[in-house]
């Protein structure tokens, strides 16, 4: 348990030991945190739960600063697992309890743990008085799930924003000006880049309205990851800078190889980028974290894939990447695509298909070697490196 504010507590649990995260197959090399936190007032307010497998410490947070029969309310914001596993017990312990939900959120709850719990649905700009303070709701529908909200606590000026402005991070620490600034920031643009990403016009529009409604904000409390307190509006200054799709003019090669020839050309349209004073970074998809690259591939503005051609078509671990590049929906992105073959070759044309299938323009053709490269194949991928950081200079 840890207080956050007087009467405000943290009560959630700290996964140190994640590395793979759940349902969403995303990598998480700093653990993850589930928060949930209790608020104390003529009424008891519980905002969010934790994943079922860490119910155990949940509880003993919790027990610290309520009897959990006492609870009156408990927020659920979203009913993805990983906030709303541990909300069977609590209701066990406490039948009585309301659980207050959008209106996604019922039947997201009621489609998850098929119980007939006292509900109460909330829509945003609605408030539930406690005592001293109220809840006010605002529904953040696809940030990320259908059934998102927001809950903000007047009195104490916190905003629970769920997992919008969250990050997997564990830490012993829990507020923003305890924990390393830089590794917080890497964690909640990879969080955006991997999730969010899809949803971006939907974050401009969300954070337009949070900020007509005047609310004073002192914290900011996501479900996962530390509570914004140095600076709190940081979170969504980047928020708002990362929903826009600007990018840094640099470039991300993601490149496969059988046999060393596909990564030898990637090393050498990398120096025809380098001779252009472009910045680049270089990833084998057999051995990089997919996350990590689809992360960069968010900060960067050019996306270069190449792969051997095997079986007609491209090498597996190219596959992933191509599929999240589709999904998640990154804008103001240009590409390219390379590979050698043995005899068909067709794996730059799929590449190019594909690029153009993740709405990423296809600057231009890129080199083709049969077997190993030459030494003139070799030159071209030089050419063809300037000739693409050319293309980013004059439209930077
Ligand atoms: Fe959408 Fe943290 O769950």
């Amino acid at each position: 348990m840890k207080k956050i504010k007087e009467n405000v507590f943290w009560v959630g649990a700290a996964d140190w030991e994640v590395r793979y995260f759940h349902g969403y197959e995303l990598s998480t090399h700093r653990g993850t945190s589930y928060n949930s936190y209790l608020i104390r007032d003529e009424k008891t307010v519980l905002v969010d739960t934790v994943w079922k497998p860490l119910t155990e410490r949940f509880l003993e947070n919790l027990k610290e600063v309520t009897d959990i029969s006492k609870i009156d309310y408990v927020v659920i914001n979203h009913a993805e697992p990983d906030h709303s596993g541990a909300l069977p017990v609590i209701m066990e312990h406490n039948p009585n309890a309301i659980v207050v939900v959008s209106k996604k959120g019922e039947e997201s709850v009621r489609r998850h743990y098929y119980k007939d719990w006292n509900f109460k649905v909330v829509k945003t700009g609605d408030k539930i008085s406690i005592g001293k303070n109220e809840l006010v709701f605002v529904e953040a529908p696809m940030l990320h799930w259908p059934d998102s909200m927001f809950t903000y606590l007047t009195g104490e000026n916190i905003l629970f924003s769920n997992d919008a402005f969250g990050q997997h991070f564990a830490a012993p620490g829990l507020f923003n000006d305890e924990v390393d600034e830089c590794e917080v920031y890497q964690e909640a643009l990879k969080y955006y880049a991997n999730i969010l990403t899809p949803f971006s016009p939907l974050v401009t529009k969300k954070i337009k309205e949070v900020k007509s409604l005047q609310l004073p904000v002192e914290l900011i409390a996501p479900s996962h990851g530390v509570v914004w307190r140095q600076n709190p509006m940081q979170i969504i200054a980047y928020y708002e800078e990362w929903a826009k799709g600007e990018s840094e003019n640099s470039v991300v090669i993601i490149y496969n190889s059988m046999w060393g020839a596909t990564h030898q050309m990637a090393d050498f349209i990398a120096k025809g980028l380098e001779l252009m004073e472009v910045p680049y970074k270089l990833f084998n998809s057999a051995t990089a974290d997919r996350n990590d690259i689809l992360a960069e591939v968010f900060k960067a503005r050019g996306v270069i894939l190449g792969s051997s051609t095997v079986n007609n078509g491209i090498l597996p671990s190219l596959s992933p990447i191509i599929e999240d590049l589709i999904g998640l929906k990154f804008i103001n992105k240009v590409g390219a695509a390379f590979g050698s073959y043995g005899w068909s070759g067709e794996s730059p044309k799929l590449l190019e298909s594909y690029l153009e299938k993740a709405k990423i323009k296809v600057l231009l053709e890129g080199p083709k070697a049969k077997y190993m490269p030459d030494e003139t194949e070799l030159k071209v991928c030089i050419e063809f490196g300037k000739e693409f950081g050319r293309h980013l200079q004059t439209k930077a």
